[in-house]
C-alpha cells in the first residue's frame, strides 16, 4: 500500500510517500521531503506559531509534488493520504489538514488522520521491520516528554510525561542562555564532549514519589541560575561543562525513570524516539540500560529523529489496518494525550 503522507504540526513542513506492506514486510520510504522555517524562528529564539503556519501555506504544495515525483508517482497511485491531526500548534496543523482533505476529496483517497507521537513511534518501524508492539517506548522532543506502553500499533497509553518544560525545550534553553542559534540542541550534545559532566551537580528531573513524571523546570532554572550567578561574579563560564554537566543531569534522570518503568511493567523492548532521541550522550546511556537489563533498543536513524512525513505516513498505515479513518469533516487538535 503506497501513502502519502502530510506533517506540519510545529516548524517543519514534510511530504512524503511510504510503501508498507504487514504481511510482506514492506516498510519502505519513496520520499521523504523536508522544509524548515527554523531559520526565520532562530531571530526569537523559539518557533513563531504564525511564521510557521505562513511557512507550511507557502511550502506544502510545492513539497508534495516534490515527494510525489522522487517516488515516481502521480496520485493516482497513491492509496491514502495520512496527515498528523494532532496535538501541535493549531494554526501550523490546519495548514496541513486542510491541505491533505482537500487531496483526499479531488483524488477521492481515504483520509487518515496521524497522532504526531504516534508517528514519532512509528519511525521505528520504518527502520526495524522486525519491530512490532508489545513494548515501551519514549518520545523525547521539543513538546514531547513521555513515556508510553505501546501494547498495540493503534494501541497506546502515556505512563508517565514532564508536567512542565519538555526535555528538548529545556535543551534549546540552556543553549539559548549560552549564546547558541536555537534549536541549540544539537550544538549542546557537541559541547558536551569538549566539557567534565562532574564539574557542576544539577538537579534530577526524576522527581519523588511513586511516579513515573518527570520536571525539567527544576534542571532548567538550576542552569540558568549558575550561568546568571557566575556572569555577575565576572567568572569566565566554561560553557562545555555546563552543557556536559547538564547533559548528564538530563541522561541519568531519563535512564533512572527508565530502570523504575522496567520495574514496573518487564518490557523486552524499548523505542526511544522524537528530536532528542538524536542526542548521542542519551542514546548511549539508553544502550547501556538495554544491555545492562537485556532490553532490546530501538532508535530511529538521525534522519528520522525529528519531525517527518515518512514517519506518519507508517503509523497512517496501520491507523488505515484498523479502520481509523476522517472524512471532509476532520478538524486538527492542538493538545492531547496519545
Ligand atoms: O521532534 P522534533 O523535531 O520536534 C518536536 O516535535 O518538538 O524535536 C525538536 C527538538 C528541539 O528541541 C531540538 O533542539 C532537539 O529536538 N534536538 C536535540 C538534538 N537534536 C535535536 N536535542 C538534544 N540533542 C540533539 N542532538
Ligand atoms: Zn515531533
Amino acid at each position: 500500500m503506497k501513502i502519502l503522507a502530510i506533517e506540519s504540526s510545529c516548524d517543519e513542513t514534510s511530504a512524503a510517500v511510504v510503501e508498507m506492506d504487514r504481511e510482506r514486510r514492506i516498510r519502505r520510504i519513496l520520499s521523504n521531503k523536508i522544509a524548515t522555517s527554523v531559520e526565520m524562528h532562530a531571530l526569537y529564539g523559539g518557533v513563531v506559531p504564525e511564521i510557521a503556519s505562513r511557512a507550511h501555506a507557502e511550502a506544502i504544495s510545492g513539497l508534495t509534488y516534490e515527494a510525489l515525483s522522487e517516488a515516481g508517482m502521480a496520485m493516482e497511485d497513491i492509496d491514502a493520504i495520512a496527515v498528523t491531526a494532532k496535538p501541535g500548534l493549531i494554526g501550523a496543523l490546519l495548514v496541513g489538514v486542510n491541505f491533505a482533505k482537500s487531496l483526499a476529496f479531488a483524488y477521492n483517497k481515504p483520509l487518515i488522520p496521524v497522532n504526531h507521537i504516534m508517528g514519532h513511534i512509528a519511525a521505528c518501524y520504518l527502520e526495524y521491520p522486525q519491530l512490532e508492539p508489545p513494548f515501551f517506548a519514549m518520545v523525547a522532543s521539543g513538546g514531547h516528554s513521555s513515556f508510553i506502553k505501546v501494547d498495540g500499533y493503534t494501541n497506546a497509553n502515556t505512563v508517565g510525561r514532564t508536567r512542565d518544560d519538555a526535555v528538548g525545550e529545556c535543551f534549546d534553553k540552556v543553549a539559548r542562555v549560552m549564546g547558541m542559534p536555537y534549536p541549540g540542541g544539537a550544538e549542546m550534545d557537541r559541547l558536551a564532549y569538549l566539557g567534565n559532566r562532574d564539574a557542576i551537580k544539577f538537579p534530577s528531573a526524576a522527581i519523588a514519589g511513586d511516579t513515573l513524571d518527570l520536571s525539567f523546570s527544576g534542571i532548567k532554572t538550576s542552569v540558568l541560575n549558575y550561568i546568571n550567578s557566575a556572569n555577575q561574579k565576572g567568572e569566565v563560564l566554561c560553557r562545555e561543562d555546563v552543557a556536559a554537566s547538564f547533559t548528564k543531569a538530563v541522561c541519568t534522570s531519563i535512564v533512572k525513570r527508565l530502570e523504575e518503568a522496567h520495574k514496573k511493567y518487564g518490557f523486552d523492548k524499548f523505542v526511544l524516539s522524537g528530536g532528542v532521541s538524536a542526542n548521542s550522550h542519551l542514546r548511549r546511556a539508553v544502550e547501556e540500560f538495554g544491555k545492562k537489563h537485556g532490553v532490546e533498543i530501538y532508535m530511529p536513524p538521525l534522519s528520522l529523529c525529528s519531525d517527518n512525513g515518512a514517519m506518519i505516513g507508517a503509523q497512517g498505515y496501520y491507523e488505515y489496518l484498523d479502520g481509523n479513518l476522517a472524512d471532509e469533516g476532520l478538524n486538527p487538535v492542538a493538545t492531547c494525550n496519545i
